[in-house]
C-alpha cells in the first residue's frame, strides 16, 4: 500500500481524490500497489464530504507520518506550498504537483532536493492540465533533440478568442461573459495578460534545455489589446489569432516569447478552439509531434495528477530522471527575431505610400467592411527595426505577428 497526502482541498486536490476512488482498481493494477489518501491537509472542514476524517490543519502531522510516500501538492500559489514541498521532500516524500508558480519558479531546486533524497518531484500537471506533455519530453522523446516548442497553452484566453471570433464580439464583453460562466476567473490578469502561459513556456523551455529559463526574462504579451475588427482581418487573410507560447532553438540562442499571433487556417494549431490546449514540438529525429487536450478543469488536471502518483509509487526509493539544471540561460533577445507583421492603421493618419517608406513593400488587405481603417502586412523585419519604424508615425491602431 502507498498512503497519498493531498496538501489544498480545493477543484484540483478534490479531483486527485476522485480519481484515484473512481479508477481504484485499475490504478492499483498499473501501480503495482493500492494507493490511499490518509490526510487531507486544508484550512476548511469538509462536512458530509466523503474524505471528512481525513481532514488535518496541521502539515507537521503529514510530514511526521512515516507512512505517507506521497504528497500532492494542489495548493496553488508559492508559499506555504514551497516551504511544504521542500519539507516533504527532505524528508524522503516524494511530491505531486499542479502548481505552474511554484514550478517555473523553483523547479529545479525542488527537483535537486528530490534526487538528493531518493524521490521525485513531478510535474505533469503543471503545463496543460491533462494533456501529457512533461512525460514525453522526459520519457518518450529521450533520442531527440528538441529544438522548438510552440503552444496554446492557456484554455481562458483561447476560449474567449475563440468566441471573439464566432461572435464577432470585442474582447470586453467575451471576458464578461466567460467570467458569468465560470471560465475566466474574477481576477483573470494571469490569463489575459499571458502571464499563465509564461509560467508554461518557461517550465516547457528549461526542460528543452536542461537549464533554467526564468518567466521573468519571457517577453510576454497578452490578448487585452486583440479586437473584433482584428478578426475581421484575420479572415480577409484565411487567418485566425491564437495566444501562443514559442520556444526555439537558433544559432543565437532560446528565442522565447509569449504573445497573440496570426496563424494560417492551415496550421495544425488552427484548430484547437475553447478551453482546449496544444503543443506542438519539434524535435530532429522525429520532427514534428502534437499533444492535445483538456489544458484545465477538475478531472483532466487531476487526472495528470494521479499519473505522477502512480509514477512515484512504481519508483519508490528511486529517482525518475528529469534533466533540468539549476544553470541559468537568458532567452535569446527578441529584437533580433525577424518575422511578418499585420498592422491594423487608420487610413487618415497613415497612408500607405508613408507605409511603404517605413515598412518596406507592403501587402495591403482592404476588407469591403472597413472603411476607417486599412490592414497590411510588412515582409519580414527584426522585432527592433518593426518597432523602431511603428515608432516614427501615428495611425498604427494594432499589430499582430505572423506565423507560418
Ligand atoms: N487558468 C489556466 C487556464 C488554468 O486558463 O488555462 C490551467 O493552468
Amino acid at each position: 500500500m502507498v498512503y497519498a497526502a493531498i496538501l489544498g482541498y480545493g477543484t484540483v486536490g478534490s479531483g486527485v481524490a476522485a480519481v484515484l476512488e473512481e479508477n481504484k482498481e485499475m490504478i492499483a493494477q498499473k501501480a503495482g500497489t493500492q494507493i490511499s489518501v490518509k490526510y487531507i491537509l486544508d484550512l476548511r472542514e469538509f462536512p458530509g464530504d466523503p474524505n471528512a476524517d481525513k481532514v488535518v490543519h496541521d502539515f507537521e502531522v503529514i510530514l511526521k507520518d512515516k507512512d505517507i510516500s506521497v504528497v500532492c501538492e494542489t495548493m496553488g500559489g508559492t508559499e506555504p506550498a514551497y516551504t511544504f514541498s521542500k519539507k516533504a521532500l527532505l524528508a524522503g516524500k516524494s511530491v505531486c504537483t499542479s502548481n505552474k508558480e511554484l514550478v517555473a519558479a523553483h523547479g529545479p531546486e525542488l527537483l535537486r532536493l528530490a534526487r538528493e533524497n531518493n524521490c521525485n518531484y513531478l510535474f505533469e500537471a503543471s503545463v496543460g492540465g491533462g494533456i501529457p506533455i512533461i512525460r514525453p519530453m522526459n520519457y518518450s522523446l529521450t533520442a531527440e533533440k528538441i529544438d522548438g516548442i510552440m503552444g496554446i497553452l492557456n484554455g481562458t484566453t483561447n476560449y474567449i478568442l475563440t468566441k471573439m471570433e464566432q461572435e464577432g464580439a470585442d474582447f470586453e464583453s467575451v471576458l464578461k461573459e466567460a467570467q458569468e460562466k465560470g471560465y475566466a476567473e474574477k481576477n483573470p490578469e494571469a490569463d489575459i495578460e499571458g502571464y499563465d502561459a509564461c509560467r508554461k513556456i518557461a517550465i516547457l523551455s528549461s526542460l528543452m534545455l536542461s537549464k533554467t529559463i526564468h518567466y521573468e526574462d519571457i517577453y510576454t504579451e497578452g490578448i487585452t489589446g486583440i479586437t473584433a475588427a482584428d478578426f475581421c482581418y484575420a479572415k480577409a487573410m484565411s487567418r485566425t489569432i491564437k495566444l501562443l507560447a514559442v520556444s526555439r532553438l537558433t544559432e543565437a540562442g532560446c528565442h522565447v516569447m509569449v504573445a497573440p499571433f496570426l496563424i494560417p487556417d492551415i496550421h495544425p494549431l488552427r484548430g484547437v478552439g475553447g478551453v482546449f490546449n496544444a503543443v506542438f514540438v519539434h524535435s530532429n529525429m522525429l520532427g514534428d509531434s502534437m499533444y492535445y487536450g483538456q489544458g484545465a478543469g477538475k478531472l483532466p488536471t487531476a487526472s495528470a495528477v494521479v499519473s505522477d502518483i502512480v509514477d512515484c509509487a512504481r519508483h519508490l526509493g528511486k529517482t525518475v530522471m528529469c534533466l533540468w539544471d539549476e544553470e541559468d540561460v537568458k532567452p535569446a533577445p527578441y529584437g533580433d527575431i525577424e518575422r511578418r507583421f499585420f498592422v491594423r492603421a487608420d487610413r487618415e493618419k497613415l497612408c500607405e505610400e508613408r507605409a511603404r517608406e517605413l515598412f518596406g513593400e507592403i501587402e495591403t488587405i482592404r476588407p469591403a467592411e472597413r472603411l476607417t481603417d486599412y490592414g497590411f502586412v510588412t515582409p519580414p523585419i527584426r522585432e527592433a527595426d518593426f518597432e523602431a519604424a511603428a515608432g516614427r508615425t501615428a495611425g498604427i491602431l494594432s499589430r499582430i505577428r505572423l506565423e507560418d
